[in-house]
């Protein structure tokens, strides 16, 4: 586990010290110990480049694990989740590009990724699984090259 990994997180434990409600049990939506776990499903709007749904929510602390379906019959898609807003987003889709088709467009150095699901054809469907950030609001993207740019991006807000 590199450094960056133990102060991800040093800071969950933080954020759960502090937000006891939120991680010490109870308050799940979907049930389970712990605080709950989240299954969160999404898709594409058939062929278009956009998520649907465009918004997903969780809770901070809360093990997460997103079912991402690509809808469409042609386009390849993944679901990469930024550890932050647009900007990083964007930085991530540059570096996703570069890292070319046989790396899935998903870039080697992962500091600015929360979690991601492989490169998927057309009905095809994978998971990412991760604990979730501290509050606040996450962009996740497409980074197939010229998807993110044409709009197909969303929000995850971590209460
Ligand atoms: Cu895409």
């Amino acid at each position: 586990m590199n450094l960056k990994a133990r102060s991800w997180l040093s800071s969950v434990a933080i954020a759960c010290a502090f937000a006891l409600a939120a991680c010490g049990g109870g308050g799940g939506d979907t049930g389970g110990g712990g605080g709950g776990a989240a299954n969160l499903n999404i898709s594409t709007a058939g062929e278009q480049l956009q998520f649907a749904p465009a918004a997903l929510t969780a809770t901070a602390g809360q093990q997460v694990k997103v079912t991402f379906k690509n809808g469409s019959t042609a386009l390849q898609h993944n679901w990469v989740l930024a550890k932050g807003g647009d900007d990083v987003a964007s930085k991530i889709d540059e570096a996703g590009a570069a890292a070319g088709a046989s790396k899935g467009y998903i870039p080697d150095d992962k500091a600015n990724i929360v979690s991601n699901t492989k490169l998927l054809n057309g009905g095809e469907t994978d998971s990412a699984t991760f604990t979730a950030p501290p509050a606040g609001t996450y962009t996740f993207l497409c980074t197939f090259p010229g998807h993110f740019p044409a709009g197909m991006k969303g929000t995850l807000t971590i209460k």
